[in-house]
């Protein structure tokens, strides 16, 4: 396991290496902006990859992929338009915006400036002492004021219709909700999955790709009936994780490690929805390589939680200079989809049939509106309504002359002539009802970071300092280096080169590369996390047998060429360790 990497030398290392650099720097353009490169590209499309693997196909649920603009009445109706604020406090010499919550953590002892009101947050500005960061004036007596993060667009020319860029996928999910659900057949639960950008006007941008205005999220909108309690934990329950609840920030106390079925046992875990994607986000953390001892799982205290959860936790990595949140887990209720109803007026509702049908009593309650509209004109609809809830409540009503309502404050008595209930015995089969939401989020930029922090060593290989990614083969860039030993012998370069095109038609990640000495171009491969290298000598055209060497140790084995690709994915499959195909059976014979 890699001892993990200081934030600056892996940032350096991403500059350097082509993983992610600053967007648009030949124009200075904005902050919070980031291209990949090369590694950083093929590492963020295995890491999408693995998540759609593992949250879409291995658990049967279906995928969209939405438009990321938005139109306004989307986001009034989802509560961003008017909620989704951070804190900014502007320097009144510079005229530089910065998030209050960040200056007040930074500076001082408080823990959880983010719950705190916007003129609380300005007195501890104040009492503190907080200059500005950028030009060091003072920032007292600066008010906090809430800062909408998203970023308005016209739709259109002529600015007719505004838009929005939707700041998280989740909002492109819940607005096809009638579509989805007759994709789904009207069963529940039914999962929907989405990778896509989503867009925040941060106030305080930072970090490289830790914190962007436009960032890569992968979502998961699990639609449930709301009395659905979740799995009872099986082997997932088994899965072991750092976690702390709450009721242990508040007291002081640190992150308990469990395993997700105590957990549930003991009420920690009190949704058994979050408690099941938490298992599986564990597990498939550690599959990608996030270092386990480096991950927490961290439940929002009442007043860190959006507008729309009742419960969430944070898995957390540990990076180097702290612990960023790359994930969140949570239970969203019917907010969105009762949200979306009533402002789009569509149905947002499914048919739940019951486990066991029931026999109910129904009363039905018929009022004669020949007799009640001469005598109440453009009242009679509201009286009438009045006299069917009073009788429905009370079957006995018709029983007595005259039936007495309240219509708009005032008694109104109404002759039960008008009226007749009738009682009957019928079958419910079902019951019609708004979905809950249980949400895992993961960012794919901040688990892109974590796994570089984690992968990044530095150690001595052949008496020579080295700095090398120990990346696992599931997301590498690269799974193969090939190399011709040398690059001035023509038969052996064209049996590298085909070499290297018989593992690419395999279906293997391939770098070929002949430049430099061998040496030099190990060291290139070890610096952005090739697995495995496969070096082409003369044997290669003598006995067809090349060597492959594992970037984690050097060791070397040689292995006949027609078995080269199953002895590769053997090796792969055991995260690059070379004495795996030794142990499988596989002809290979160790070198040096
Ligand atoms: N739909 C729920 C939602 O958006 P969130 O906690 O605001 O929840 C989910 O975001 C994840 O998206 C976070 O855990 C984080 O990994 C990522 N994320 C949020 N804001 C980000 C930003 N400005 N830059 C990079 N990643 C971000």
């Amino acid at each position: 396991m890699a001892t993990g990497g200081p934030a600056p030398a892996v940032a350096e290392l991403a500059r350097r290496r082509g993983f992610y650099f600053r967007a648009s720097a030949v124009y200075e353009g904005g902050a919070g902006f980031y291209t990949y490169g090369p590694q950083g590209a093929a590492l963020k499309a295995n890491v999408e990859a693995r998540w759609r693997e593992r949250f879409t196909d291995q658990e049967g649920h279906l995928q969209v992929d939405a438009p990321t603009i938005m139109p306004e009445a989307a986001f009034a109706a989802s509560g961003h338009l008017d909620g989704f604020d951070d804190a900014m406090v502007t320097c009144g010499a510079c005229g530089s915006a910065h998030r209050a919550d960040q200056l007040i953590e930074a500076t001082t002892e408080i823990d959880g400036a983010e719950e705190m009101a916007p003129d609380a947050q300005a007195a501890a500005i104040a009492d503190a002492g907080i200059d500005c960061p950028t030009c060091g004036a003072s920032l007292a007596g600066e008010p906090v004021e809430p800062f909408n993060l998203m970023f308005p667009t016209p739709i259109g020319p002529g600015s007719q219709e505004p838009g929005y860029l939707r700041p998280e996928t989740a909002q492109a999910i819940f607005v096809e909700f009638p579509r989805l659900k007759e994709y789904a057949r009207g069963q529940l639960p039914f999962g929907v999955t989405q990778i896509g950008r989503a867009y925040r006007n941060e106030i305080s941008p930072r970090r490289g790709i830790v914190r962007t205005r436009e960032f890569t999220q992968a979502e998961l909108e699990l639609f449930i009936d709301p009395d659905d309690p979740g799995p009872e934990p099986t082997d997932w329950g088994d899965t072991t994780v750092q976690l702390w609840s709450a009721a242990d920030q508040r007291a002081g106390r640190q992150p308990q490690q469990q395993t997700v079925a105590a957990a549930i046992a003991e009420g920690v875990l009190a949704n058994r929805w979050i408690a099941y994607h938490i298992a599986a986000a564990a597990a498939w953390y550690a599959q990608i390589g996030v270092d386990p001892a480096r991950l927490r799982f961290r439940q929002h205290r009442s007043g860190e939680r959006a507008h729309y959860a009742s419960d969430c936790w944070d898995a957390e990595a540990e990076v180097g200079d702290g612990w960023i949140e790359i994930a969140g887990f949570a239970a969203r209720g019917q907010y969105d989809l009762q949200h979306h109803a009533a402002a789009a007026d569509a149905d947002f509702s499914m048919y739940v049939p019951l486990a066991e049908p029931r026999t109910e009593t129904v009363v039905e309650v018929d009022v004669d509106m020949s007799t009640l509209g001469p005598r109440f004109g453009a009242a009679a609809p509201a009286v009438a309504a009045a006299v069917e809830r009073a009788c429905k409540a009370d079957p006995g009503c018709a029983a007595d002359a005259t039936v007495t309502v309240t219509v708009d404050g005032e008694p109104v008595e109404v002759d039960t002539a008008a009226v007749s209930v009738t009682e009957s015995e019928q079958t419910i089969a079902g019951r019609q009802v708004t979905p809950a939401v249980i949400e895992p989020s993961f960012g794919i930029d901040r688990t892109v970071y974590t796994l570089l922090v984690h992968a990044f060593d530095e150690d001595t290989l052949d008496g020579e300092p080295r700095s090398v990614l120990r990346l696992a083969p599931a997301v590498a860039p690269t799974e193969v280096g090939v190399f011709p030993v040398v690059s001035n012998a023509p038969a052996l370069v064209e049996r590298a080169e085909a070499i290297a095109a018989e593992l690419r038609t395999a279906g293997l990640r391939v770098t070929y590369d002949a430049g430099g000495s061998i040496g030099r171009r190990y060291r290139r491969q070890d610096e952005v996390g090739t697995p495995l290298a496969v070096t082409v000598d003369a044997a290669a055209t003598e006995d067809e047998t090349v060597t492959v060497r594992a970037r984690d140790t050097g060791a070397q084995v040689r292995v006949p060429a027609d078995a080269l690709v199953a002895v590769l994915r053997t090796m792969l499959e055991a995260d690059g360790a070379i004495d795996a195909a030794a142990a499988a059976g596989h002809p290979v014979e160790p070198v040096g």
